[in-house]
């Protein structure tokens, strides 16, 4: 399928963005801008076949280029927090930006969110390419991180992301894509009612500063279960401040397997996550506060969108028991996320 490339504005300082848009020949929709790598649009089809926008965002780049909670972009260099912005690698102690209470969040000031990336349309494939280098110190992380997304869409109705990452000295790494879903297209202020299965028997323990305690605690027979599917607003009044918390995927190695589904009654959308990673951060949208306006002129009030970020889990460069996120020379970081878009019940 053809890619359509279209300009999306110029950033602060001067810099081109354009807009790739990649469509199936199902009628699905995702667009891409290399700021931020982010994900502007994702449009997919509700039970009638009507096509609806099932991400948050903006219409604009300045609207992007302002403060928001990281809608649709790449996260990077580490997703997720470091306590207290230090670690230790290789006997060095590292201190990054603090910039969430006493934590480092998201690759600090100007995370892999705020940059511009290199992008190329690969109409082969049906993908975008988009390469960034992380200079050695950026963000006070050491070595030259060279970065590689792949957005693709399938004719499986799939969005599938592969990172790669490779390094001239040792550096956590931890990417993700924080994209805020809410499958009725708008047509649902609030997600509070979609359904949703994690593939995830623990999860890890966080302090008050949702630092991790070291602790994988069992879900089961807890409001933080949902090893079957459960509406995500039943239990959420349990769940102090609301859920923002790191699961444990069950799974052997870095097999790809399901992570988790979303299905939304009203639309008839589903949405299956697939991950090559550990973890997923399942986030309700609890520090949305009705301060945003996105694209349609939507309010984005509290919960009106969740985030299953797929990762490795929260501070693990101070966690040892915790997979490593510790990328050496030599090695190649690739991690694989697929999205998949389906309606249930379709009309015969
Ligand atoms: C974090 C939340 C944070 C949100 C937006 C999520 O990944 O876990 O605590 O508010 O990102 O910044």
């Amino acid at each position: 399928m053809e890619i359509l490339e279209k300009p999306f504005g110029l950033t602060s300082n001067g810099l081109e963005i354009t807009k790739y848009t990649l469509q199936n020949l199902n009628g699905l929709q995702v667009s891409v801008i290399n700021y931020g790598g982010i994900i502007t649009t994702i449009l997919t089809p509700d039970l009638q076949g009507k096509l609806g926008d099932i991400v948050l965002g903006f219409d604009s780049l300045d609207a992007y280029e302002e403060d928001h909670p990281y809608f649709g972009a790449l996260i990077g260099r580490v997703g997720n927090r470091i306590a207290k912005g230090k670690f230790t690698l290789d006997g060095q102690e590292y201190q990054v930006a603090v910039n969430n209470g006493p934590n480092s969040l998201h690759g600090g000031l100007k995370g892999f969110d705020k940059v511009v990336w290199e992008a190329e349309a690969m109409p082969g494939s049906n993908s975008v390419r988009l390469t960034y280098l992380s200079k050695d110190g950026e963000e006070n992380y050491p070595g030259n991180l060279s970065c590689a997304v792949i957005y693709t869409l399938t004719e499986d109705n799939e969005l599938k992301i592969d990172y790669h990452a490779t390094t001239d000295k040792p550096t956590p790494v931890n990417l993700t894509n924080h994209s805020y879903f809410n499958l009725s297209a708008g047509e649902e202020e609030s997600i509070l009612n979609h359904e949703l299965y994690l593939n995830a028997d623990k999860y890890t323990v966080v302090d008050e500063d949702l630092t991790p305690t070291g602790e994988l605690r069992p879900v089961v027979g807890t409001e933080m279960d949902f090893t079957s599917p459960k509406i995500i607003g039943s239990r959420i009044a349990h769940v102090a401040g609301g859920y923002d918390h790191n699961y444990v995927l069950n799974k052997n190695g870095q097999e790809m397997s399901v992570a988790g589904r979303v299905y939304d009654a009203v639309t008839g959308r589903e949405m299956e996550v697939y991950t090559t990673q550990p973890g997923v951060q399942f986030y309700s949208g609890n520090f949305l506060d009705g301060s945003l306006t996105g694209k349609y002129g939507k309010v984005y009030q509290k919960h009106y969108g969740f985030c299953l970020e797929t990762q490795h889990f929260p501070d693990a460069p101070n966690q040892p028991a915790f997979p490593s996120i510790i990328l050496r020379p030599g090695e190649e970081y690739q991690e694989t996320t697929i999205y998949k878009f389906t309606v249930r019940n379709l009309p015969v």
